[in-house]
């Protein structure tokens, strides 16, 4: 390889709305000794990301996406001991420091020494630090040794292991949110990836009957599969379909789908439209685990109170009921490496979201694509570097 081959590599570029390009950046290098440069083998593209690719946050032209990395580490810095080079590791999308109070208990989500005046970092995403992201062909991954997670060597099991780095722990953790138990009923609202990873750990951690709620054919069809019963909303409402199906309210319910909810029989949105759904559907006791996300200010939002972040909630009939609610960014680290273990085991494979796999330079069009929702496009994984 020449040397200028090998100082600059190829990312994922966000634009401007509605546009990425693959660019020529100068390919990482160790800034502190608890850094290792990792060769990127697959990067996903998360449902996380079309909110900035919709110019809907203050992502600024020139960030690099990819939060959900995974890849064999190349170099090592100094202050690095638990990794060697050739280890294949998958990152949580957190980026943290293992050493602040909140990473001390465990809660690397809002790690308060990695993203100044803000707890919580992560790669490529507006807001959460200046870590470049992993739809690249390399990635610097600070904190090397408490952020990298060892896989197995080779390549089995690459498209489970890729969700470790955020879905199927995020999945996982909006389950835990909503405080189930094995042999309750539980509702999840979107069957985006998130959604369908939430309806798999149900599944897996023994709930009665799971019940998802989308509109999108493919995706409920997914939900079907793993054992769950598809509600389509765009055929109704959907707390009517559920009691009915159900024969009266769910124990459990975990919002998949976030800000950007669109009300039953169009495309409108309405932000607060699952949470009130989740708020009709669920037993008085029961609880709500919110792992969608919602933004402090949304510039596209339908209305002036929703674009400051103030989402309008029927608080007495949350009261009244006494529904518990918890909500935020999964800690990953909490989860993936038993989540790991399950998929080695062959107890877990989350690798069924799948949809498609693309070199770098066809992620114009991928994000294109999964943004419409259309020709099945649900999870879809880069490879930077080329075919495994
Ligand atoms: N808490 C975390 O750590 C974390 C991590 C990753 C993603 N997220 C968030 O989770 C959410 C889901 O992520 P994703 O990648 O699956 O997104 P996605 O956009 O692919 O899926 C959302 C789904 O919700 C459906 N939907 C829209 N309105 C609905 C309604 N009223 N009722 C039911 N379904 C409806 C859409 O059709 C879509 O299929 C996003 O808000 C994402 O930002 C949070
Ligand atoms: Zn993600």
């Amino acid at each position: 390889m020449s040397s200028t081959e090998t100082s600059t590599m190829k990312a994922v570029n966000y634009q401007g709305a509605f546009k990425v390009k693959v660019e020529d950046v100068p390919k990482p290098s160790i800034e502190h000794p608890d850094d290792v440069i990792v060769k990127v083998t697959t990067a996903a593209i998360c449902g996380s990301d079309l909110h900035m690719y919709e110019g809907r946050t203050g992502a600024q032209a020139g960030i690099t996406f990819g939060h959900e990395n995974m890849g064999i580490v190349e170099e090592l810095g100094s202050g690095v001991s638990l990794l060697k080079k050739g280890d294949r590791v998958v990152m949580p999308f957190n980026v943290a420091d293992g050493r602040c109070r909140n990473c001390e208990e465990g809660k690397t989500a809002f790690c308060t020494g990695v993203n100044p005046g803000f707890a919580g970092g992560a790669y490529g995403y507006v807001a959460m630090g200046p870590y470049r992201g992993g739809q690249a062909q390399y990635i610097r991954i600070p904190f090397a040794d408490f952020n990298a997670l060892k896989l197995p060597p080779g390549t089995e099991n690459e498209k489970d292991f890729i969700l470790l780095a955020d879905i199927f722990p995020t999945g996982w953790h909006g389950v835990s949110l909503s405080g189930f138990k094995p042999g309750e009923t539980v509702g999840v609202w979107g069957a985006g990836p998130v959604g369908l990873m939430a309806a798999y750990s149900a599944v897996l951690r023994g709930a009665s009957a799971v019940y998802v709620v989308d509109r999108v054919p493919e995706r409920l069809q997914a939900a079907e599969k793993i054992g769950c019963i598809a509600i389509d909303f765009s055929k109704g409402d959907a707390v009517d379909q559920i009691l009915e199906k159900n024969g009266g309210m769910l124990d459990r319910a975990v919002d998949a789908v976030g800000y950007q909810a669109v009300v039953t029989g169009g495309d409108k949105e309405q932000p607060n439209i699952v949470l009130e759904n989740m708020i009709k559907a669920t037993r008085p006791c029961g609880g709500l685990g919110i792992p969608g996300l919602y933004v402090p200010t949304d510039p596209g939002a339908p209305d002036e109170a929703s674009g400051k972040g103030l989402i309008s909630l029927s608080f007495g009939k949350l009261f009244e009921k006494g529904l518990s609610l918890a909500t935020g960014q999964c800690n990953v680290k909490q989860y993936n490496r038993y989540l790991r273990d399950l998929i080695i085991s062959g107890k877990a494979k989350p690798s069924f979201v799948v949809s498609h796999e693309i070199g770098i330079d066809d992620a114009e069009v991928a994000y294109e694509k999964f943004d419409k929702r259309i020709e099945g496009y649900t999870k879809v994984l880069i490879h930077p570097n080329g075919p495994l």
